[in-house]
């Protein structure tokens, strides 16, 4: 496909730490040069593209004039809303600006892990910036592509599924597609049946946690937590947080960093 007919992709960066764009690279359904090359234009990404200062800020301005109306806006990072965004900058524009003026050309905006979708670490208490994410900071509905980061499976299947249907995915209560958020990680782990006989992991390296026992006395957030790690798992379907014997933190959960700390406690 040539670039016109390749969807269009303008993705920003907001206040983040861009471990997203890290696991979106590590795409492997179809692996990230088939994505980027072949299956989507992105016309814009920070961290992947060779123009940099004035020469980047023209691009963008370039790709959101040239597909205005027909790309698709992700997002990546909380947006900062205290004494008018200050506290968030890009070639000296407040993030909030460029997320409006950026979302008004877009037929669809993703927020791309949880700092887009909610704040994320940057809105913690006591969140002296006001991040929040970008659905709220704009007043729209964003497709929300939660964790920390999220699974670019996810990221993909919701972008097909968006330009096949021609329409959002269905979404539940916190704007995630229901077909990767709607059960919880508790629900399909494969440690479950040790939670049920009540056999617990009590110590990292302990006998249970040779045996692959529950994580749920190492403070498991997994029955409160919806994500399908376990069933597309990271980095090429090679593990994920519980399976390699680390508890779930609940990153797919709004304000995780306060609800769900402390981490290692149940
Ligand atoms: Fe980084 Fe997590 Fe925020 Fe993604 S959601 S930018 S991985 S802190
Ligand atoms: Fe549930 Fe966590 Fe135990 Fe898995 S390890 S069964 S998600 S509490
Ligand atoms: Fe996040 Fe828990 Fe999955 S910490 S990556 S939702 S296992």
């Amino acid at each position: 496909m040539t670039a016109k007919e390749r969807p269009t992709v303008i993705w920003l960066h907001f206040a983040e730490c861009t471990g997203c764009s890290e696991a979106f690279i590590r795409s492997s359904y179809p692996w990230i040069d088939e994505l980027v090359l072949e299956v989507l234009n992105v016309a814009y990404h920070e961290t992947i593209m060779a123009p940099a200062g004035h020469a980047a800020e023209k691009s963008l301005h370039e790709a959101m004039e040239r597909y205005k109306g027909k790309y698709i806006l992700v997002c990546e990072g909380g947006i900062p809303t205290a004494d008018g965004g200050v506290w968030g900058k890009v070639a000296g524009r407040p993030m909030i600006e460029i997320a409006k003026e950026a979302a008004k050309g877009a037929v669809a905006v993703m927020a791309m892990g949880t700092c887009a979708c909610y704040g994320g670490v940057q809105a913690a208490k006591p969140n002296p910036t006001k991040a929040m994410g970008v659905g709220e900071a704009l007043g729209i509905q964003t497709i929300n592509l939660a964790g920390c980061p999220p699974n670019p499976v996810n990221a993909v299947s919701a972008v097909v599924q968006f330009l096949l249907l021609g329409r959002t995915p269905a979404l539940d209560d916190y704007g995630r597609p229901k077909f990767a958020y709607g059960a919880t990680i508790h629900d399909k782990c494969p440690r479950r049946a040790h939670f049920e006989e009540a056999e617990f992991v009590k110590r990292f390296g302990d006998e249970g946690a040779i045996n692959g026992w529950c994580l749920f006395e190492m403070g498991c957030k997994g029955p409160d937590t919806h994500n399908n790690c376990s069933l597309v798992k990271f980095n090429d379907g090679t593990n994920w947080p519980v399976g390699a014997g680390h508890p779930c933190l609940g990153c797919s959960e709004p304000q995780f960093w306060d609800n769900m700390a402390p981490f290692y406690t149940s």
